[in-house]
């Protein structure tokens, strides 16, 4: 097992130190063309497309071409792809609709979570919230007609406050790099595609930094990770601890998780790179798939997607296929 070197539980720490290299925003997209950087790093390229409508006309070959860069691990940029706030909405960019627990206020089917307020301002948050999950819906349908058929049931989510602000625990802490997995949710396999916009009305970028590739991390990270044991995914799906029963694949990209995190020598010393979203910039990616995290930033939508293999492009280059590659098991049970 590989020792987990500086592992602190629950130390924090500034992400400015961690950048290991210089700051290169996505690069501007020539007319008709992308720009990619960061595969030269070695860490997850961003692709910046020169598209500024919420439904684009996509030709199939960039079809697939754009989702050749998701599915292998990269970010899509669309620096020109505001979501608008109209006046009626712009209130809404204040902390004081959150309820002060939750960390987004976020919209499920019909339902708000973790919003305060009278019940008429809390209808047009909502209603600010679907419009934004429609516009999202709609570009991954332009972009992505293979993905058409599984665009509703997921959160849409309102993030208002500030993304540094202290977490609950190092596992909460989105400042460490890491992909995301839940642990009372498994997915067995299902991808997890999250499109962001910065709707920050003050100029505040947000920051991410993005790591190395799934496959480098998980072939970095896997061997310190334990097997699940006999029973257990029963036992947590008995009580309760998880909705739905737990697989091999989702045990190891939890672990995948959490080593990440709790590795101080690997958030410090892994490749990695700053990336910033300026406002009015719409991203999206597999964040079960790119390593990130977010070191600054305020007021952003959030729009998940979940999907299964079967509607992926390039399903060998899926997490679940790396894995069962890198581990030589069937991880799908
Ligand atoms: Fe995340």
């Amino acid at each position: 097992m590989r020792a987990c070197g500086r592992c602190v539980p629950d130390g924090h720490f500034g992400a400015a130190a961690l950048i290991a290299e210089p700051n290169v925003p996505p690069a501007s997209a020539p007319p008709g063309g992308d720009a990619a950087d960061g595969a030269a790093h070695g860490v997850a390229p961003v692709v910046t497309l020169a598209i500024s409508d919420w439904h684009p006309s996509v030709a199939p070959a960039d079809s697939d071409r754009h989702a050749g860069v998701l599915e292998n691990g990269g970010v899509l940029a669309l620096p020109q792809l505001a979501f608008g706030l109209d006046a009626r909405e712009t209130r809404f960019l204040d902390v004081r609709w959150s309820d002060g627990h939750a960390k987004n206020i976020s919209l499920d089917g019909t339902r708000l979570h973790g919003a305060a307020g009278a019940a008429a301002d809390l209808a047009a948050l909502a209603a600010m919230i679907e419009r934004f999950r429609r516009s999202a819906n709609t570009l991954v349908a332009a972009l992505f007609p293979r993905y058409g058929p599984w665009l509703a049931g997921a959160r849409t989510s309102f993030r208002p406050q500030p993304a540094s602000r202290r977490p609950a625990s190092w596992r909460k802490d989105d400042t460490r790099l890491h992909v995301d997995a839940f642990p009372s949710r498994p997915n067995r396999g299902q991808r997890i595609l999250r499109v962001f916009c910065n709707v920050n009305p003050a100029g505040e970028d947000r920051v991410w930094r993005v790591g190395e590739s799934f496959e480098a991390m998980a072939r970095r990270l896997l061997p310190g990770v334990r097997p699940m044991l006999p029973g257990e995914a029963a036992l947590l799906a008995l009580l309760r601890v998880t909705r739905g029963r737990r697989s091999a694949y989702d045990h190891l990209m939890l672990n995948l998780h959490d080593r990440a995190k709790a590795d101080l020598d690997y958030q410090a010393a892994s490749a990695q790179r700053e990336v910033r979203f300026r406002p009015g910039a719409t991203w999206l990616c597999f964040s079960d798939q790119v390593m990130h995290a977010v070191v600054s930033g305020q007021y952003m939508f959030e729009q998940t997607i979940h999907l299964p293999a079967n509607a992926l492009y390039r399903p060998d280059s899926s997490p679940l296929a790396v894995l069962e590659r890198v581990t030589g098991r069937a991880l799908g049970r």
